[in-house]
């Protein structure tokens, strides 16, 4: 009979079989999925597993704080956080176009992460054989079920190593669905705040913004996202919605008039839909005193906003993201 704990058992004896005494590398990226494959592996190995997490300052307010403080706590992991916010800044410096900002991110993210396992490879103790990833059974079918090795080529310069190393993967995720790794997850000690968690795109609040990404920009839409959530939380609205991008539309200005006077701010738009894959998508229909609530707080509290839209766009044709 399938149990969380069957579950949890048998991939914690497949997992030290697989890696025996060497040592893995796990990258948590905030989402659910790094996670708990990561927990499962910490369980089974403990010390021989070593996390990292890239920390590129496009993340929302409280995430990273959660990865390095929460997931520690419950899990005992050796986490590894590399503080890369000024590297990734600069590389979208004066950037607008979304494709471009996530070719940019998606490079610096490897460079950085591949930096990060150079430094742990070089480290005292046993080999460095296996990476862990959170492929859950969807991913399996969808790229047609192979498993597999990954290759990290040493193009830093980086003194006495091999020129190509391989990685065997551990992807103990591999026979669940996402509710089914939420309730491991859950079993294994993480905090709600991390199992269910909506989903977030990689490239996070950098294509949340409709324009160049800045620190100050950031600042404010992280503010504005906290605000749209700790409210749609409030509601008890979580489990309904599927997620609700808050975007910035940050080449945008309109007038408004707030405290002593006319004001010239930007817009933030709310994005709640519903789905069941995100392939789809329906706008939410979402209370009205909720939304109400959600805009005279953003335009109270972040310096900068003073008008609030909501998307009524369905997916087709509207992506879920802006970008
Ligand atoms: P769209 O905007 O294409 O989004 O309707 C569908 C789902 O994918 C997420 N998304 C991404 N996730 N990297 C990711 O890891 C990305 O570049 C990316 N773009 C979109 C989005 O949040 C939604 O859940």
């Amino acid at each position: 009979t399938w149990t969380t704990g069957n579950v949890i058992e048998e991939q914690v004896a497949a997992i030290r079989a697989q890696v025996g005494d060497k040592r893995a590398i796990c990258g948590l990226s905030g989402g659910v999925d790094s996670a708990v494959a990561a927990a499962l592996v910490q369980k089974a190995i403990g010390n021989q597993l070593t996390c990292v997490y890239v920390d590129h300052g496009l993340m929302r307010k409280g995430e990273t704080e959660q990865v390095e403080k929460d997931f520690v706590a419950a899990t005992g992991a050796n986490l590894k956080v590399v503080d890369a916010e000024e590297r990734f800044l600069n590389a979208l410096a004066g950037v607008s176009d979304p494709e471009e900002k996530r070719k940019i991110i998606g490079r610096e993210f490897i460079r950085v992460f591949e930096q990060a396992q150079l430094e742990i490879l070089q480290e005292d103790g046993p080999e460095v054989a296996f990476l862990v990833q959170g492929t859950l059974y969807p991913d399996v079918v969808e790229s047609g079920g192979g498993t597999g090795t990954a290759n990290i080529k040493s193009h830093h310069n980086v003194g006495g190593l091999p020129d190509d190393i391989e990685f065997e993967l551990v992807e103990p995720l591999r026979q669940l669905f996402k509710d089914e790794v939420r309730m491991v997850g859950q079993e294994l000690g993480l905090p709600a705040e991390i199992v269910q968690r909506q989903p977030f795109p990689g490239p996070g609040l950098g294509i949340r913004i409709v324009g160049e990404v800045t620190k100050d920009r950031l600042d404010l839409l992280r503010e504005a996202d906290a605000i749209a959530r700790e409210e749609l939380t409030a509601a008890g609205l979580d489990s309904e919605i599927w997620q609700c991008p808050v975007v910035l539309l940050a080449d945008v200005r309109s007038v408004g008039v707030q405290g002593d006077g006319r004001t010239y701010g930007h817009p933030i738009v709310l994005r709640p839909v519903s789905s069941e894959d995100a392939m789809t998508a329906d706008w939410t229909r979402m209370p009205y005193d909720v939304l109400a609530k959600i805009s005279t707080r953003i335009t109270n509290e972040v310096a900068d906003v003073n008008r609030v839209v909501l998307d009524v766009t369905s997916k087709p044709p509207g992506t879920i993201e802006w970008e």
